[in-house]
């Protein structure tokens, strides 16, 4: 799926989600992201699925030559028990699993199984005239195909973004069922690839449903205010409309109650309608007032509300400007690993929980590490006042040189921005974590961003750069990749990985004239271990290193934003020190059974009083 020069219209970008699934029976059903789906009324299909485990090799869904078998459990037929050998499975009598949920943590046996699981489950539908119908994927860890009533409806490759395939034409009347195969292992040419410093939870670790909408419906849009070459507070609210198979001229109307702001525009032969509000008055997004506003949007028979804050996110040489201010990101990095239960984040209580310890670390930035989170994270963070780091998982060894890992990655970033991009809590789209500088790599990733910058003009373009050597107590980042960023992330573990806490405070760092975020800062400490400060693994070395980071970083000119790693302890399959790790990253503030760690109060401390950086 090699791209030329991306111009992103909506029919552009959708035809590019229907040739990812060119399916067998000739008739290709449509596939897309649905932008805005989790403010539509969908047919919930979370619940209890059957599931079947096929093991490596996977002989159920791979043939010997590597092709898709739509001829093994998607056609989920029962075994005769009279009369001649069928089949030797059977969804119907297999143990059920719960979806949304990784796999690893609700069946003991499947802790540290990565491989091929298949779901199952039947459910009613009854088809209304002129509409189509779409199972939604909130997530699928890591490939996974989908089949309805025997007909393969999509394949999707990526483990942390949604997919959408059209059933309309798979589905009848009555009892239908929906079959689909996720594949958890982790392939050196996937995104990420085979390395990485968190647990693997594979399945349909999100929300799964049915959304039938109206022939002509949006299943895009982009609504900001518009980003001109300087904040504009009285800057018009902007953005397009797509309308799938939509006439052009075809009416549609934006409305935002509230403001008493109303259009009605046509769309064009691609059914993209582009509108300007000027609302005579409209409270800007900020952590300070984090106001969304209820935006409506018709056309013909699809009416679709979304909640959504205006705010400018701008930098001016080293400085991040928000709203035409200067400001500073204090905050934490997170994996979506769940609070206490473990397993994958995915529910209304684990983004309570988790945005409730950035709140009471007086936090008002997040970075969502290393791939996108849950929806539910974002619109917890456009709610509570969060801004927010969002990244796609090209996480340290990636095939920077092969076009069709490329082609993953722009897939990827597509699916990332095209999904959150109306969340005014994000402000940064990361394209990578700690990759190696070379020349590959770095064409490889300044391609992406400055597609990302194509994509989403309205936002800054980051990435996380690995820790440089220190050289006579010199930290230089001269590393090229950052020519083609707004913002510079930096990773650093001084005192941890490298030299001791107390060097930290001789240490001089030099960057380009841009403004930097410290990405991932941190150390060791198992919750309730206790010792001397230079005693690693103790609560109390961790504070002391965090202390000697502080006196680093406040020396930092271009510092405007820190994310120490990492909010709360998560599964790592590195991390075998018995008694101290037991399989868990422990740089947490926080252990994952929500202990708090004597760090957190550190940190709370710094932010409350602000002490740690300076907007300007
Ligand atoms: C790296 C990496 C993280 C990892 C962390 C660590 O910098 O980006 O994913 O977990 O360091 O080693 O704890």
């Amino acid at each position: 799926m090699k791209f030329g020069p991306f111009v992103a219209t909506p029919l552009r970008t959708a035809l590019l989600f229907l040739s990812a699934a060119t399916i067998v029976c000739g008739q290709q059903p449509f596939q897309t992201l649905l932008v805005g789906v989790d403010h539509r009324s969908v047919t919930s299909l979370n619940g209890d699925w059957h599931y079947l485990v096929d093991q490596a090799p996977a002989q159920a869904l791979y043939a010997a030559n590597g092709a898709i078998n739509d001829k093994t459990y998607a056609l989920n037929e029962h075994p005769n028990i009279i009369g001649r050998h069928n089949q030797e499975y059977n969804f119907a009598t297999a143990p059920t699993i719960h979806v949304p949920g990784d796999w690893n943590t609700q069946v003991p046996q499947l802790f540290n199984y990565e491989g091929v699981l298949w779901y199952q489950r039947d459910f009613h539908f009854e088809p209304r005239i002129n509409t189509r119908t779409f199972l939604h994927v909130g997530a699928a860890n890591y490939r996974s195909h989908v089949w309805v009533n025997q007909k393969r409806v999509c394949d999707h490759e990526g483990g942390y973004t949604p997919f959408d395939c059209e059933v309309t034409g798979a589905l009848h009347s009555g009892s239908n069922f929906v079959v689909i195969a996720v594949d958890s292992t982790r392939l050196r040419d996937g995104i990420p690839s085979v390395g990485i410093d968190w647990f693997n939870y594979g399945g349909l670790t999100r929300e799964v449903s049915l959304v039938t909408l109206p022939e002509q419906f949006i299943d895009d849009y982009d609504i900001h205010i518009a980003h001109g070459s300087h904040f504009d507070p009285a800057a018009a609210i902007t953005g397009y409309i797509h309308v799938v198979d939509a006439h052009a001229d075809t009416a549609v109307t934006i409305r935002i109650p509230e403001l008493s702001a109303e259009t009605t525009v046509s769309t064009d032969a691609e059914g993209m309608a582009r509108f300007s509000l000027h609302p005579a008055s409209l409270t800007l997004w900020s952590p300070d007032s984090p106001k969304l506003y209820k935006v409506e949007m018709i056309s013909g028979e699809d009416h679709l509300s979304d909640d959504i804050g205006f705010r400018d996110i701008r930098v001016d040489e080293t400085r991040i400007l928000l709203n035409g201010k200067a400001i500073f990101l204090q905050g934490a990095n997170m994996h979506a690993e769940a609070p206490v239960r473990g397993g994958r984040a995915n529910s209304d209580e684990d983004a309570h929980i988790l945005f409730g310890w950035l709140k009471d670390l007086h936090a008002n930035f997040v970075r969502l590490a290393h791939y996108p989170h849950d929806e539910r994270m974002l619109r917890e963070a456009d709610h509570d006042g969060i801004l927010v780091w969002s990244e796609i998982p090209n996480w340290q060894e990636i095939s920077f040189g092969k076009p069709e890992v490329y082609g993953k990655a722009q897939t990827l970033l597509r699916e990332m921005i095209r999904r959150d991009r109306n969340k005014a809590s994000v402000i940064l789209w990361s394209v990578s974590n700690e990759t190696p500088n070379n020349t590959e790599r770095t064409k490889f990733l300044s391609d992406l961003a400055n597609e990302a910058r194509h994509l989403d003009p309205t936002r800054l373009i980051t990435s996380a750069i690995i820790g440089p050597r220190i050289e006579n107590m010199k930290a230089v980042n001269n590393d090229p990749l950052c020519d083609a960023l707004d913002v510079i992330g930096q990773n650093e573990y001084v005192g941890w990985y490298t030299l001791t806490p107390e060097e930290a405070d001789g240490i001089q760092w030099v960057f380009p004239q841009k403004p930097v975020i410290m990405s991932e800062f941190g150390a060791e400490a198992k919750a309730g271990n206790h010792g001397v400060v230079n005693q690693r693994w103790t609560e109390e070395q961790q504070v002391y290193v965090f202390e000697h980071q502080f006196a680093m970083l406040r020396k930092i000119p271009q510092l405007r934003g820190v994310a120490p790693w990492i909010l709360m302890d998560f599964r790592s399959p590195t991390r075998n020190i018995p008694k101290l790790q037991d399989g868990y990253n422990r740089k947490g503030l926080v252990a994952e059974d929500g202990t708090k760690k004597q760090a957190f109060f550190l940190l709370r401390k710094a932010y409350s009083e602000r002490s740690i950086g300076k907007a300007e």
